[in-house]
């Protein structure tokens, strides 16, 4: 008989859904419903896609698009600009999950180096909401002086490196209120895959090598690690296949499977597995969703990733052809079943915003 484990709210705090200007990388419906296919109760999107989400008139657009059209939960992260725009955070730091703060080049134009202004933006930022980061390297270094001062939780997005893993290591010992994120790329892939992969294996941060791979699962052994995140970043595979690719990757509807497969393979335990994907997201967030939302996956089900079988409308998958375990099921979502393997069961607009008003 197939084995069936059951995740509590599986939560996926960094995806870029794109639409509105580039909806035609993927939009809310598309990639909500790649959400619930992937088991995701609730995911949160990033501001890094035009109209950026930097002031109240992009924020409110974004919020009444992802309230129309999304069929799982969600979050919206505010962005941090270049302009400053620190004087609007009290007036909207309610309706989002938290604060988005670009400090390494990356898709988009909110790249924040100068390190006073990052200071201003920390001063401004209203706990308990959270501050998401994309930092490498040095900077991480740089943002944790800032954490250190201000003591607003900390989230470092797609942490990828040995370097990056030990700075936070002395972190936490240090009692820093920081939390970490590591991709299913840096998990399952380094840089000798994108000499086969080509386009479709760069993203930022860029894959690895071997060691720095090996120092993220040995962080995700000691708990260093909190979370698991897709970082979906949805680009058309013409753009991709163009002189100048953009950097990112899809991965809503394959990190569940990559990590089933640890699972089978005895890198990870069923705790680890249910921590990464749901409950230390959970925490960070402040959420509690009721019993009864919830994922069922089929952890014996073993299949090929194909790009024809995603729902993301970017049509393709860095992991393409890889062998996996781990097959959705059903998902559960306040009471009401969501998916129930092969279609999502809920109309467009049937997602919440899990925070504001709303919640
Ligand atoms: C992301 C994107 O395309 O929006 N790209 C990426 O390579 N990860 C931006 C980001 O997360 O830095
Ligand atoms: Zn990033
Ligand atoms: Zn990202």
């Amino acid at each position: 008989m197939a084995r069936t484990i059951k995740i509590p709210g599986m939560v996926d705090p960094h995806v870029h859904l794109r639409g509105m200007e580039w909806d035609y990388k993927a939009d809310f419906a598309s990639e909500t419903a790649a959400a619930l296919a992937g088991g995701y109760w609730a995911i949160f999107d990033m501001p890094n896609t035009p109209p950026t989400t930097t002031d109240q008139t992009a924020l409110d657009r974004k919020l009444t698009a992802m309230g129309r059209d999304a069929v799982c939960d969600w979050g919206i992260y505010f962005g941090a600009s270049q302009a400053d725009n620190t004087a609007v955070y009290a007036a909207i730091f309610n309706a989002v999950c938290g604060l988005k703060i670009y400090n390494n080049q990356t898709t988009g134009d909110l790249l924040i180096e100068d390190q006073v202004l990052r200071d201003r933006i920390y001063a401004a930022w209203p706990p308990p909401r959270v501050i998401a980061v994309h930092a490498e390297g040095q900077t991480v270094a740089d943002i944790l002086a800032l954490v250190r001062e201000y003591r607003t939780w900390t989230h470092f997005c797609h942490i990828s490196t040995a370097e990056e893993i030990d700075l936070l290591r002395t972190a936490k010992a240090d009692g820093l209120p920081v939390s970490v994120g590591v991709t299913p790329h840096h998990l399952f892939l380094t840089k000798m895959d994108v000499n086969c992969l080509g386009a479709l294996g760069r993203m930022k941060p860029e894959l690895k090598t071997q060691a720095d791979q090996d120092a993220l699962w040995a962080g995700i052994a000691d708990g260093i690690v909190d979370v698991v995140e897709s970082d979906h970043a949805p680009h058309t595979l013409a753009e991709k296949e163009s002189d100048k690719p953009p950097f990112g990757v899809p991965g809503l509807e394959t990190t569940l499977p990559l990590m089933c497969t640890a699972l089978r393979d005895g890198r990870i335990t069923e705790t680890q597995l249910v921590d990464l994907l749901a409950l230390n997201a959970q925490k960070i967030f402040k959420l509690t969703p009721g019993a009864d939302t919830y994922t069922l996956v089929d952890i014996d089900a073993a299949y090929d990733i194909k790009r024809d079988n995603l729902r993301t409308k970017c049509g393709w998958s860095p992991f393409e052809g890889m062998r996996v375990v781990g097959a959705v099921r059903e998902v559960w979502i306040r009471g009401t079943q969501v998916f129930d393997g092969e279609n999502v069961l809920v109309a467009s607009g049937f997602g919440q915003n899990l925070f504001g008003e709303q919640a």
